[in-house]
């Protein structure tokens, strides 16, 4: 008799999106011919860069031809040119690369959520709390995990990222293996500086622990004394793992692009130089045919000098909104963090409301849907997210609604 992979039983999470989905057709079918302004989920909204476009078209039309047709690439690891591209961006961080280090993905989502196949069910995952959900959830399924209680996994270590720390969370007190941070950080919108991040990294090498680096907001980082790789902090190559996306920063949430950066210096337990980079390789090649190739070649444009103004405008566009967002809800007399490097905003709800009290309350007074901090972690209670991405007119009225109607 077959049987399921019990591990998928213990998912107590993952119900945030669709319980946001159910509860906001709840209130429109309760209320016909009122609409929802949604800042709940990240999803981009904005069109393609008009040289990424561009791009893409050539790649299609590349394919058309016989002498310029291409299968399968080599392996499941990227197009060549892909691949030097980027490995080539990193070293206007400082930062020098081989091109065998960088893994090219159909995004970070899988990325991040895969990673952790290739370390043992022994080791001790910690997590910024609140954290995207796929890294729980991800190790959850693997089995590295006890049951869910009180909005905690046994096994998981959560770092809080509370106020009182900046949103950042302190060295585990406890020694952990696998260590997951994110900056700039979904949900918080919080950005570690190199000192933070130097932290974790000699903490990793102390204890031979390997860091998954989620840099897939990078490109939001407006000012450069913040860290857009984790490999701008000395010895982060022999302990870090980097992820990123060409999600927020060109628009690819639906196109799908990402890569990882698995450098040969990391080393781990019994496992010397190149050794992680090979069983990366080794998992990429066995269950991954590689990112579309038209996509890949399609967004080499984004490495050209045009490419990367239109990019940044992109980012501009987004990060107006966010500061829009930010200026309403301090105007109101909200506590608000992020949204400086980040998409994303971080209030703090009003006279300690829980997060899913917020939720209600700003539906059903201003229409807006947001996301309760509380989904993302133990640590996001009392806490809630607002993301920038969406049209202008639209980011206005819920604003707008949010100042006349929001009782406070
Ligand atoms: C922190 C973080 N990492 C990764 C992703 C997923 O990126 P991708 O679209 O490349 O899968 C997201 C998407 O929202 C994210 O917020």
């Amino acid at each position: 008799m077959a049987t399921i992979n019990p591990n998928y039983d213990k998912l107590a999470a993952g119900y945030l999106f669709p319980e946001i989905a159910q509860r906001t057709q709840a209130f429109l079918d309760a209320h016909p011919g009122v609409g929802v302004m949604r800042l709940g989920i990240g999803n981009t909204t904005e069109a393609l860069p008009k040289s990424v476009v561009a791009g893409l078209h050539e790649a299609v039309d590349a394919m058309a031809h016989v002498d310029t047709y291409r299968g399968y690439a080599d392996g499941g690891e990227g197009e060549p040119e892909m691949r030097e591209a980027l490995a080539k961006r990193y070293a206007k961080y400082g930062v020098n690369l081989d091109v065998e280090e960088v893994f090219v993905s159909d995004g970070a989502k899988s990325d991040s959520a895969n990673i952790q196949s290739i370390f043992g069910l022994d080791n001790v995952v910690a997590v910024q709390d609140p954290a995207y959900p796929v890294y729980v959830d991800s190790n959850v399924i693997a089995g590295r995990t006890g049951e869910s209680v009180e909005g905690q996994y046994e096994g998981i270590v959560y770092m809080p990222c509370t106020e009182e720390n900046g949103f950042f969370p302190d060295l585990p007190g406890d020694k952990v293996d696998l260590i997951y941070i994110c900056s700039p950080n979904n949900p918080t919108g919080g950005v570690a500086t190199k000192e933070q991040l130097k932290g974790f990294v000699d903490y990793a090498r102390e204890h031979q622990a390997v860091i998954f680096f989620d840099a897939a907001y990078a490109g939001y980082i407006s000012d450069p004394e913040f860290p857009r790789s984790i490999y701008e902090v000395e010895g982060a190559k022999s302990c870090a793992i980097e992820l990123n996306s060409f999600s927020k920063d060109i628009g690819f949430t639906g196109v799908r692009l990402g890569w990882s950066v698995v450098p040969m210096e990391l080393t781990v337990d019994r496992a010397g130089p190149g050794k992680v980079n090979g069983l990366w390789n080794r998992r990429q090649n066995t269950f991954f045919n590689g990112a579309s190739n038209i996509v890949q070649l399609g967004a080499l444009s984004v490495f050209t000098e045009i490419g990367e103004r239109e990019c940044q405008e992109m980012i501009s566009y987004y990060m107006a909104n966010a500061k829009l967002i930010r200026s309403t809800l301090e105007d109101i007399g909200l506590t608000v963090f992020g949204g400086q490097h980040a998409p994303y905003l971080w209030l703090k709800t009003p006279h300690g409301m829980s997060s899913w009290d917020f939720f209600e309350k700003l539906l059903s007074e201003t229409h807006v849907v947001g996301t309760p901090g509380s989904g993302f972690g133990p640590s996001g209670e009392g806490f809630f997210r607002l993301s920038s991405f969406g049209h202008r007119e639209d980011i206005e009225d819920a604003v707008e609604s949010i100042r006349r109607n929001l009782k406070l």
